[in-house]
């Protein structure tokens, strides 16, 4: 363990001067995974965001203080998760003072996956939990993923490690209005329970 964790560690550093795709020129940081190696869940959202990019850290701005809501009406402790992104880097448009979100494209999602795969051969998590459709898109494999049909429910991956996909917390607060924001939240509620569950058999 204390051998994997190092390795992380060390991991981490290369990504810090990742230049695989174009996307470090308009971040201030790579946002590497954090969390302890043999976490049982390990949860993969798109990329860092306007906070996460400035702290260098995954889920702390208001995506993340929904996933942490979230965690707590679940029972998981957000300190046993490992946490990471799909893509390392923030993909941002300038406009104005603010730096407006830009999904990542297929390559640069592609691009750096190699991270993810060292995060998780390290790590070594019995379930790894997509939030949102890009993580899916990443961890499957697979150009098309439709949310409704998929979330809920167990998937192989191509690894042969055991999955899930749940509605990412950004899309939760994207929600036109308060009774669907309630709605979106138990149902992430509930995937995060299932996660917990499964993770621990
Ligand atoms: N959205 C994500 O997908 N990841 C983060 O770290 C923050 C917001």
């Amino acid at each position: 363990m204390k051998g994997r964790a190092a390795q992380l560690k060390r991991t981490a550093k290369e990504a810090a001067a990742c230049t695989r795709c174009p996307l470090y020129r308009h971040a201030t940081q790579t946002v590497f995974g954090e969390g302890p190696v043999g976490a049982a869940i390990m949860m993969v959202g798109e990329q860092p965001g306007d906070q996460e990019d400035r702290a260098g850290r995954p889920f702390v701005g208001p995506a993340g203080k929904v996933l942490d809501r979230a965690l707590a009406a679940a029972g998981i402790d957000r300190e046993k998760v490992y946490l990471t992104n799909a893509v390392k880097h923030f993909k941002n448009e300038p406009r104005g003072k603010k730096r407006l979100h830009k999904r990542p494209n297929r390559y640069e999602t592609e691009v750096c996956k190699v991270w993810i795969d060292k995060e998780i051969s390290l790590v070594r998590p019995q379930l790894i939990l997509a939030l949102g459709v890009t993580a899916a898109q990443s961890l499957t494999g697979r150009r098309t993923i439709v949310l409704s049909r998929e979330r809920g429910r167990v998937l192989e991956l191509p690894d042969g490690r055991r999955g899930m996909v749940a509605t990412h917390p950004s899309a939760i607060l994207r929600m036109p209005d308060e009774a669907a924001r309630r709605a979106g939240f138990s149902t992430l509620v509930k995937d995060l329970r299932m996660a917990k569950q499964l993770s621990a058999s």
